[in-house]
């Protein structure tokens, strides 16, 4: 009876005015607000820290750090022990000579060029023994000059016997290249990691880059190599003992 009672009263409009909605609609905002607090809670299980706690730590690490700051060496920046004069810096400036022979020369700016391909030929040129295949000990680097600048500038792809081994991958295009670029990088593979012995001089390069750009793009194959490129670059053949300024490549005596 009593409850029946009950719902009646709340069915029936509020006709009298009686309720203070503001104070309802309060009511019910604390308990969504505690209850989200509560569903927080358990999702992710964690309070937030009070504000206490976190200014007592503060105050902690702010002392801790001034004590340890202040306390004798432990913390001390001075890199250097006592009497340690630092070294000069050698730079390429000053280290070796500006005038010198042309193998040296080439040699020298094709290290650093070859820093493209070092990571997957190896630093030593000897590849990895499974993907990427070894430049040292490579007819395809000791031999022919065109067939090989045709390879740095197109990359290569397809089945390629090296070294007495296949190997089937990709090479991407190490183009573009100035001409200087590509004699230097030819030349430092093929003395470095090998005893050719002569020097692809940047008038070859130009030629094979001409080569190269007109030639569809893409990637070449070793029969395309072999039907097209298996001879040594035009141009005259330098002595690699050519004295060169190493900043111009152009011989010292025009200087
Ligand atoms: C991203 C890896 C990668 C880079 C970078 C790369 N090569 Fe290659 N190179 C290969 C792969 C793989 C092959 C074998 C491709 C095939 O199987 O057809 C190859 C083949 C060659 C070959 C013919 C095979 C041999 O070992 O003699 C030469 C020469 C060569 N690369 C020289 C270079 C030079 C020089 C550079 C840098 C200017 C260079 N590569 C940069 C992956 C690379």
């Amino acid at each position: 009876m009593a409850n029946s009672q009950h719902t009646n009263k709340i069915d029936r409009p509020d006709l009298e005015d009686s309720t203070n909605v503001v104070e309802k609609h309060e009511k019910l905002l604390e308990i969504s607000a505690s209850q989200a607090r509560e569903n927080q809670i358990s999702e992710t299980g964690m309070e937030p820290v009070s504000l206490w706690v976190f200014l007592a730590s503060a105050i902690v690490l702010l002392i801790g750090g001034g004590v340890l700051g202040a306390g004798g060496k432990l913390f001390s920046y001075n890199p250097h022990p006592e009497g340690y004069t630092r070294p000069d810096f050698a730079s390429d400036a000053d280290t070796g000579p500006t005038i010198g022979p042309i193998a040296e020369a080439l040699a020298k700016r094709g290290k650093n060029i070859y820093a493209k391909c070092s990571g997957c030929h190896g630093s030593t040129g000897s590849g990895d023994g499974n993907q990427y295949p070894p430049l040292a000990g490579s007819e395809w680097v000791t031999g022919n000059t065109a067939r090989l600048a045709q390879i740095i500038l197109n990359g290569l792809s397809g089945p390629i016997d090296v070294a007495g081994k296949t190997y089937n991958g990709n090479m991407p295009a190490q183009a573009p290249l100035t001409a200087a670029e590509l004699a230097a990088v030819m030349t430092y593979i093929r003395n470095e990691f090998n005893d050719v012995g002569d020097v692809v001089s940047v008038e070859q390069a130009a030629g094979a880059i001409r080569v190269y750009e007109s030639r569809p793009q893409g990637a070449i194959t070793v029969k395309e190599l072999d039907a097209d490129h298996d001879q040594m670059l035009e141009g005259e053949v330098v002595d690699p003992s050519t004295s060169v300024n190493f900043e111009t490549l152009q011989p010292a005596a025009a200087e």
